[in-house]
C-alpha cells in the first residue's frame, strides 16, 4: 500500500533528523508582566528517542513544547524539524508542516466529547489528508484500545483516554511528539501504564518524543532526563 503521508525531508532539508533546538530564547507578557520563558535553551532529540523535561512550575516547560511544536515563535534561535527550519515556513505551512510532522498529548487527552476513539482518529487523518482507506482498528490496537473504539470520551477511564490521545497523536505517523503532563489524571498503575506506552510507541516508530512531567515515578521509562529552571535546560541528576 502506498502511503502519501510517509515523511520525506523536504528539499531545504539537512542532513540532521529529529528535534533540534538552536539557543532558543523567548520573552512573553508585557511590561511588569514581562518574563524570559526560555533563556537560551538548545535541545538535540534523535527518531527514537524518548525525552522527559521536568522542573518547578513556571520554568518554562509548556513554552518549551510550544516553541518545538511550532505552536509559537522564539525571539531568536532556531527550532527545526528533520532539518527543515521553522522560522523558514510561512504562517500556512507552518501549520500544514505541524499537522503532519508534529503530534501533540496533551493532559487531559483533549478528546471531542461526540466522537467515539475511532472517529478521534478518523478525523485527525482526514484533516491531515490522509487515505480513504485509513483504519483506525491498528493505531487503537497498538495502545490496547481496540476493544473500544466505539466508546466516547465520556465512556472511558482517564488512562483510556490518555491512552486514544497517544494513538490520535500518532495517526499522521510524526516525525516528533510532545506531551504535556500526560499522568497528571493518573493512578500510579495508569501512569506507567501511559508512560511506558509512550516509550514503546517513540521507538518502533522512529519518533522524536519530548514529556514534560511532574511525575518523577515515571522517568524510568524515558531515555534522558532534563532539568528546566527560569528557562533553561540542565542535565538532570
Ligand atoms: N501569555 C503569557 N504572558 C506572560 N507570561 C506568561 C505567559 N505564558 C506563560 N507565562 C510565564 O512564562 C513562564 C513560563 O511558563 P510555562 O507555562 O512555560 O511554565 P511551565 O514550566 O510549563 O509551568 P507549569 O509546570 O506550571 O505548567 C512563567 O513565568 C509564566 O508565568
Ligand atoms: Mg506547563
Amino acid at each position: 500500500m502506498t502511503d502519501t503521508r510517509t515523511l520525506t525531508p523536504p528539499a531545504t532539508a539537512t542532513a540532521s533528523a529529529g528535534l533540534s533546538i538552536r539557543d532558543a530564547v523567548m520573552e512573553l507578557g508585557d511590561g511588569d508582566t514581562r518574563v524570559r520563558a526560555l533563556d537560551g535553551v538548545s535541545l538535540d532529540v534523535a527518531p527514537g528517542e524518548f525525552v522527559a523535561i521536568v522542573g518547578p512550575s513556571g520554568s518554562g516547560k509548556s513554552s518549551l513544547l510550544a516553541v518545538a511544536g511550532a505552536l509559537a515563535t522564539p525571539d531568536s534561535g532556531q527550532v527545526s524539524i528533520h532539518g527543515q527550519d521553522l522560522g523558514q515556513l510561512s504562517r500556512a505551512r507552518r501549520a500544514d508542516f505541524r499537522l503532519h510532522t508534529i503530534g501533540f498529548v496533551f493532559q487531559s487527552g483533549n478528546l471531542i466529547p461526540a466522537l467515539t476513539a475511532a472517529d478521534q482518529l478518523r478525523l485527525v487523518n482526514k484533516l491531515a489528508g490522509g487515505p480513504r482507506s485509513f483504519d483506525p482498528t491498528e493505531l487503537l490496537a497498538a495502545v490496547g484500545m481496540a476493544g473500544k473504539a466505539k466508546n466516547r470520551p465520556g465512556q472511558l477511564s482517564g488512562g483510556e483516554r490518555q491512552r486514544v490521545g497517544i494513538a490520535r497523536a500518532l495517526v499522521t505517523r510524526p516525525s516528533v511528539l510532545l506531551v504535556d503532563e500526560p499522568t497528571a489524571a493518573l493512578d500510579r498503575a495508569r501512569s506507567h501504564e501511559v508512560v511506558g506506552l509512550l516509550a514503546e510507541q517513540s521507538r518502533e516508530f522512529g519518533v522524536a518524543t519530548v514529556m514534560v512531567t511532574h511525575d518523577h515515578g515515571v522517568l524510568e521509562h524515558c531515555d534522558r532526563v532534563l532539568e528546566m529552571t527560569d528557562g533553561r535546560l540542565t542535565a538532570s541528576v
